[in-house]
């Protein structure tokens, strides 16, 4: 078969990382894949800086939305983050165009998922994201595929990893909030304005998503309730701790009686509970159904790997996918026929 021709937009801490794992598991994933998976195209803002991923030899292209409408590509991989702005401009651009997408941007997703979902189902293109909720951890496919025919009646969990690890590290360390944020950012686990992970506003992004595939509802972003945890003292943890819980900044979603609720805040979580052990930068994703029962996932939630992980599965599935034979809608089922999100009350 013809290779798979990828453009990637964007080349920080994940778009290198997604880089060289393409390039170290080639041999492994053109054996997976029936058919040899290569960049042909890239755009990043500096062209000069050293990211210690060779792209020479590949098209550069300065705007990204030149990249998406006029590289030679199969598949346009969107790694610049962010919901309006390129990143917006360039998903779009590349779904007219009529090519698949992979992206991580779950802020862009949150905001805009909905009418993307309709342009690449009008085009019958795949709009694959992975990545953009807890990192690394299956949680889009097991939701949209996987759990098939099951009624889900609560979906929770920790879904930021920069969170996680302060709360952890200021739990076991003693140090201080400051401390452990610069230590996320420097490990390449906070977003570029860390006030996003720190205030809330990145897990409720991607609880957004999450609802919207275990209710089979239109997303809601903005029907969130939100508080961060940049208010969180050691104070507080050694309290919590004395009363025998860990405080967890946590996203819930479930159906109630009268509607939805969608909240994102800090909480305390018995230090015996399963969740209670989800340690640092890792995430942890809670499913429960009227068939299967409960379902827990975890796995790493940040950083260049784990999600290079995810966009690397997601360039997989479409090098594998032939036309008439994919997993179906975006949201699980048409962005169309979504339900109206109701609030609950
Ligand atoms: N800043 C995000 C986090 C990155 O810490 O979880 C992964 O989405």
């Amino acid at each position: 078969a013809e290779a798979l021709r990828v453009g990637i937009a964007g080349l920080g801490t994940v778009g290198a990382s997604v880089a060289r794992v393409l390039k170290s598991k080639s041999e492994e994933l053109t054996r997976q894949c029936g058919r040899e998976i290569v960049i042909t195209a890239v755009s990043a803002r500096d062209r000069s800086r050293d990211r210690g991923v060779d792209v020479s030899g590949v098209e550069w292209f300065d705007d990204p939305v030149a990249l998406a409408q006029n590289a030679d590509i199969d598949i346009f991989v969107e790694l610049i983050g962010g919901d309006e702005g390129a990143a917006r401009a360039c998903v779009r651009a590349a779904l007219e165009a009529g090519r698949h997408v992979v992206t991580a941007n779950k802020a862009l997703l949150a905001k805009h998922g909905l009418a993307l979902a309709e342009i690449a189902e009008k085009k019958g293109v795949l709009l694959n994201y992975e990545a953009a909720v807890a990192g690394g951890i299956p949680v889009i496919k097991t939701l949209r595929e996987s759990l098939a025919g099951n009624t889900v009646t609560r979906v929770f969990g920790i879904l930021n990893g920069t969170c996680n690890y302060i709360l952890t590290r200021m739990e076991a360390e003693g140090i201080s909030f400051e401390e452990c944020l610069k230590d996320a950012q420097r490990l390449g686990y906070a977003e570029a304005d860390p006030t996003f992970d720190i205030e809330g506003h990145d897990t409720a992004h991607k609880l957004a998503i999450l609802t919207s595939l275990a209710f089979g509802t239109k997303i809601a972003a903005g029907d969130i309730y939100m508080e961060g945890i940049s208010n969180i003292s050691q104070a507080d943890i050694r309290a919590a701790e004395e009363l025998g819980y860990r405080i967890k900044l946590l996203g819930v979603a479930q159906r109630t009686d009268s509607g939805i609720e969608q909240r994102v805040h800090p909480t305390m979580v018995p230090t015996a509970s399963v969740i209670a052990q989800v340690h640092g930068v890792t995430n942890a994703v809670a499913i429960e159904t009227d068939i299967l029962g409960e379902l827990l996932l975890s796995g790493p939630g940040a950083g260049g790997n784990a999600t290079a992980s995810a966009v690397v599965g997601d360039i997989a599935d479409i090098a594998k996918s032939r036309p008439g034979f994919q997993h179906g809608p975006v949201f699980g089922r048409p962005a169309k026929e979504l339900r109206p999100y109701k609030k609950a009350q």
